[in-house]
């Protein structure tokens, strides 16, 4: 029988739903192909206790669908893990709020979790965790004496230790990820502040990427998260024939499209766009009314710490920006709070002359692999992208920008819109190649792969120490014999 792989992560996909991130996104791919188990919070808030989870099963999947007390949902998701670890690993100590009352519901529920799980583990299931908000699931299952082997992946940045260290009580959270067999990073960078962080906390390196702390061994690595490239890049073909894409493309005028797509939230540096795109139009009045700069942005957190602030100040600098510059037939920012299927989005970044991708921090970034994948190889447009966003590692034909340096931004977007067709076309090969090469089948079979063999070596230490103990045993035993 092939083993299962167990997903676990707080937001799941069920069959028929749809949710904005790039974690489901990666996820669902992962699962593709494998008999599997996601087990994840069900989107439900219950006055109560929670009920029993919801048994979901799926073709090939089934689903474990928990939901939280509302207490969990404040303490837990609004409260540690958006509004404490989100602003933190984001390397924005200044926005985090903690209390000691969100990090024992985080406990909590990290622990809730991992009694569910327990419930429908096997013994040869392989477990993978993901993101921030389940650090301590290892620990938790290690407590109830599973010996599965267990993976993490964040999906977010890492910060170096100077920041990491100011997250208080740190060890029942960073350091607990020490309890895995393996945590695996979108960057070298990320994964190498885990392995400064990690040696300030004691552990011994023991090889290239490998830490002993507390009697086990942890092995840390880098898994790009990418995209189905092939597949993003023939939907983005049939979307751009639907009516909805030729609807938008009438509504253009001819105008060339400037295109954003981001949850609404903080790290995705949307003001700082904004505030470009409006220097952009102080700088070059001839590009006046001659694009539409399109910002889809579904709402996102609205009860965690910093986000309705952040929402008031966007949409106000979107109304002052369209109040100064708009005319009769010309409105500069569409601003759109809407989530779209990623069908439809696949045909909008095909018909999109350039994507502003400039988060101020950002694990990986889906959107910016997407845009690649989605464009007319014979004629592509132009991705600008934030110096900060994982992507940048892989994707290096972008225009690269500093999102904190509005004059910078602005001449990038003129110089995105009047790039000549050969350097496009340059620069969007390789690109694409890249995103190609690095796909989402990849990064799965990548991380699956080094998991089972962190568990090998674990394993054959664990003989190798046995049979050694059992030596010195026998040793000491002929000792005491002829003495
Ligand atoms: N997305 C979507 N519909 C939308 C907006 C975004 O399906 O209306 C998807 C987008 O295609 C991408 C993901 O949400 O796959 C966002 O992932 P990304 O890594 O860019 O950012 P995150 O939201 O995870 O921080
Ligand atoms: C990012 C995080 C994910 C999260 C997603 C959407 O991609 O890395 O863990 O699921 O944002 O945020 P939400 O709070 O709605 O799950």
């Amino acid at each position: 029988m092939v083993a299962r792989l167990v997903i676990v992560s707080n937001r799941i996909a069920l069959p028929g739903s749809r949710q904005a991130g790039g974690l489901v996104v990666a996820v669902k791919a992962a699962l593709r192909g494998r008999p599997g188990v996601w087990c994840g919070w069900s989107g439900r808030v219950t006055e109560g206790d929670p009920i029993a989870p919801e048994i979901i099963e799926g073709k090939k999947v089934s689903y474990v669908a928990l939901d939280l007390a509302s207490a969990d949902y404040q303490e837990y998701y609004n409260g540690f893990a958006n509004s404490v670890l989100w602003p933190i690993l984001h390397y924005r100590t200044d926005l985090a709020e903690y209390s000691r009352a969100d990090l024992s519901g985080y406990i909590r529920v990290n622990s809730y979790f991992a009694a569910q799980v327990s419930r429908v583990l096997a013994p040869d299931d392989v477990v993978w965790v993901h993101d921030y908000h389940l650090m301590r699931l290892a620990r938790e299952l290690r407590a109830g004496g599973r010996e599965n082997p267990i993976g993490f992946f964040l999906h977010i940045p890492c910060p170096p230790p100077d920041i990491l260290l100011a997250l208080p009580q740190h060890a029942e959270t960073i350091g607990a990820l020490a309890c895995f067999d393996l945590v695996g990073f979108q960057t070298d960078n990320d994964a190498a502040n885990f392995g400064k962080y990690l040696e300030l906390r004691g552990a011994a390196p023991r090889g290239a990427n490998v830490f002993e702390i507390d009697g086990r061994r942890v092995h840390i690595g880098t898994f790009p998260v990418g995209i189905a490239a092939n597949i993003y890049a023939r939907a983005a073909r049939t979307a751009a024939q639907s009516p909805f894409i030729r609807e938008l493309r009438d509504s253009l005028a001819g105008r060339k499209l400037l295109l954003g797509v981001d949850r609404l939230d903080y790290s995705k540096g949307i003001v700082h766009r904004m505030q470009a795109f409006d220097q952009f139009l102080d700088d070059a009045p001839d590009w006046r009314s001659k694009v539409t700069f399109l910002q889809i942005t579904p709402k996102s957190r609205e009860d965690a710490h910093g986000y309705k602030e952040m929402e008031a100040t966007v949409t106000g600098l979107i109304g002052q920006i369209n109040g100064r510059f708009g005319e009769a037939a010309w409105t500069p920012i569409r601003y759109v709070n809407r989530s779209h299927s990623r069908k439809t989005l696949a045909g909008v970044y095909r018909c999109a002359h350039a994507a502003l991708v400039t988060p101020l921090r950002d694990g990986m970034n889906l959107v910016a692999k997407e845009y690649v994948a989605a464009q007319d190889e014979a004629d592509p447009g132009v991705l600008v992208l934030s110096q900060f966003a994982g992507a940048a590692t892989q994707l290096q034909g972008a225009l690269i920008v500093n999102p904190h340096e509005r004059e910078g931004m602005a001449q990038a977007i003129r110089r995105a819109l009047e790039m000549p067709q050969d350097e496009r076309i340059a620069r969007h090969g390789g690109m694409l190649r890249s995103v190609i090469e690095h796909d989402i089948d990849r990064w799965a079979s990548d991380f699956l792969t080094r998991l089972s063999e962190a568990r090998q070596k674990w394993s054959l230490l664990g003989g190798l120490r046995q049979m050694l103990s059992g030596l010195g045993a026998e040793e000491r035993d002929s000792g005491k014999k002829t003495a």
